[in-house]
């Protein structure tokens, strides 16, 4: 807006000076309006800062809030290891009242005077020149306790590298070092209850075993007793008797004596039951003898059981069968219980004999159990040979006794599983390992109770044919 200078008259003059006027008042409208704008966006810049301190503010209380209720000690201290800041957890471990000045304290006296050399030569001064330090230190806690702690020490610094502040992270070990120790201890009392769990298992490896065998060595001893006590070796004692007497006129006494005629024939008679006397006290021994053998050897592989004891032989399974049914003959005896063999003709097996035995006396006394507690005349027991391929052959026992029901088939090969009274629960499950150990394995079927049981062995046969 400008007037018109119409005239040079005085009007004109006061026309040229509102001119003037209007100008400077519209520079100086437009100076302001340029000052209303800066101020308007310091105003903006100022609200946008407010909003950042509130953020920054809201963000360290929420640090400060974690630093708080950390229960690590958290502690900040100028480089001259005077503190300035120091968390809860701090005040409470190193028994610092919570509104007490801790201006006064020093860092390196956290540490007892034993560890303070430590501290300020070696870790402070690595911390210094790498920026931090990490490790497990020891500091003294309220009333002078030592508490071994791990620490992480951190050195801020300014951008010319120098330390402005330090700050440190220490978290009790305590419970950790004390559920460390209670574990090494509960490991050595595992390991220690282990061993003897395995020497348990070995005493009982060695009383089922051997008690097993030791029957039988019982029986046979009664039979030769039996035997001898039967003897006609008297006889032949009185018969010499009768010659010796008759030492003058032996021609004579049997010739013409009806008693002397008779001896001849008599002493024949005794000599040939002398002679199947002597092979079955003979054959006797043998079976005693093997089975004391086998008690030795049943006590040396439970002494050494950890280690694989075994000597593998190639052996003929119905060799290993008789065995096993010779050791449990006279249980069969007197509980009326039939033994059927149904051997095939099976290539040699490559086992360890005195595990095979182990294994194979255990199932036939548990079928002979089976049996003991069934009301029935024909009591049997069918023990089979067979190789039903190239790797493997089978020996089957299986009885007619009392059965299994179907929830224990899957227990009774558990250690300490028996429905026996007396039993161990041991000869299955040692079994079913054993034959593990020898690359075969045992399985069990039964039709339920009552109805019997069938116990299978497999056992590998020997790549090459060659039998001991
Ligand atoms: N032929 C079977 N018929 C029925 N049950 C059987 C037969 N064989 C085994 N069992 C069951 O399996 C259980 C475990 O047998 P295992 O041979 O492991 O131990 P055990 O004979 O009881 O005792 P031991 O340790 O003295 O041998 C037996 O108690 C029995 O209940
Ligand atoms: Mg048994």
């Amino acid at each position: 807006m400008r007037a018109m200078k119409v005239c040079g008259d005085e009007v004109g003059d006061l026309t040229e000076a509102f001119n003037q006027m209007l100008t400077q008042i519209q520079s100086q409208d437009s100076a302001l309006q340029t000052a209303q704008h800066e101020l308007q966006e310091q105003v903006i810049a100022l609200q946008r800062e407010i909003g950042e301190r509130k953020r920054a503010e809201a963000a360290q209380a929420r640090l400060t809030a974690i630093l708080e209720a950390t229960p690590d000690i958290v502690m900040s201290a100028n480089p001259n290891g005077i503190p300035f800041y120091l968390n809860r957890a701090g005040h409470e471990i190193l028994g610092v009242g919570q509104d007490r000045d801790i201006s006064g304290m020093k860092t390196l006296y956290l540490h007892p005077e034993w560890a303070r050399e430590i501290f300020a030569k070696g870790r402070l001064p690595e911390a210094i020149r790498h920026g931090s330090w990490a490790g497990e230190t020891t500091i003294l806690a309220r009333n002078g306790k030592e508490i071994h702690v791990s620490q992480v020490l951190i050195a801020h610094k300014s951008p010319e590298g120098k330390v402005e502040y330090f700050s440190t992270v220490l978290r009790d070990m305590t419970e950790y070092r004390e559920a460390e120790e209670a574990l090494r201890l509960s490991q050595q009392k595992l390991l220690e209850t282990s061993r003897l769990a395995g020497m348990a298992e070995v005493a009982t490896g060695v009383l089922h075993n051997v008690g097993n065998v030791l029957n039988s060595v019982n029986v046979s001893a009664g039979l030769v007793v039996e035997r001898l006590r039967r003897s006609k070796a008297p006889k032949l004692a009185k018969a010499a008797a009768l010659l010796t007497a008759h030492n003058g006129d032996l021609g004579q006494y049997l010739t013409n004596d009806v008693n002397g005629q008779k001896l001849p024939g008599y002493l024949a008679n005794l000599g040939e039951f002398f002679i199947v006397e002597n092979a079955e006290l003979l054959n006797e021994v043998d079976q005693l003898s093997r089975n004391i053998e086998h008690i030795k050897e049943v006590v040396a592989m439970q002494q050494s059981y950890a280690k694989v004891s075994g000597v593998f032989e190639n052996l003929q399974a119905h060799r290993l069968v008789e065995d096993a049914i010779a050791m449990n003959i006279g249980a069969f005896e007197r509980h009326g219980v039939e033994v059927e063999r149904q051997f095939s003709a099976v290539p040699a097996i490559r086992v360890d004999r005195h595990k095979v035995l182990q294994i194979l006396i255990n199932l036939i006394r548990n079928a002979k159990y089976a049996l003991d507690d069934v009301e029935r005349m024909d009591k049997k027991i069918v023990i089979s040979i067979s190789a039903p391929n190239e790797r493997y052959i089978q020996i089957v026992v299986s009885d007619n006794g009392i059965g299994i029901s179907p929830e224990n088939l899957t227990r009774i090969f558990a250690h300490g599983f028996t429905t026996r009274e007396g039993g161990h629960g041991f000869g299955l499950h040692s079994g079913a390992i054993a034959a593990r150990s020898m690359g075969g394995a045992i399985t069990v079927a039964s039709a339920g109770i009552g109805e019997g049981a069938t116990f299978t062995l497999e056992l590998p046969i020997a790549s090459t044919a060659s039998v001991t």
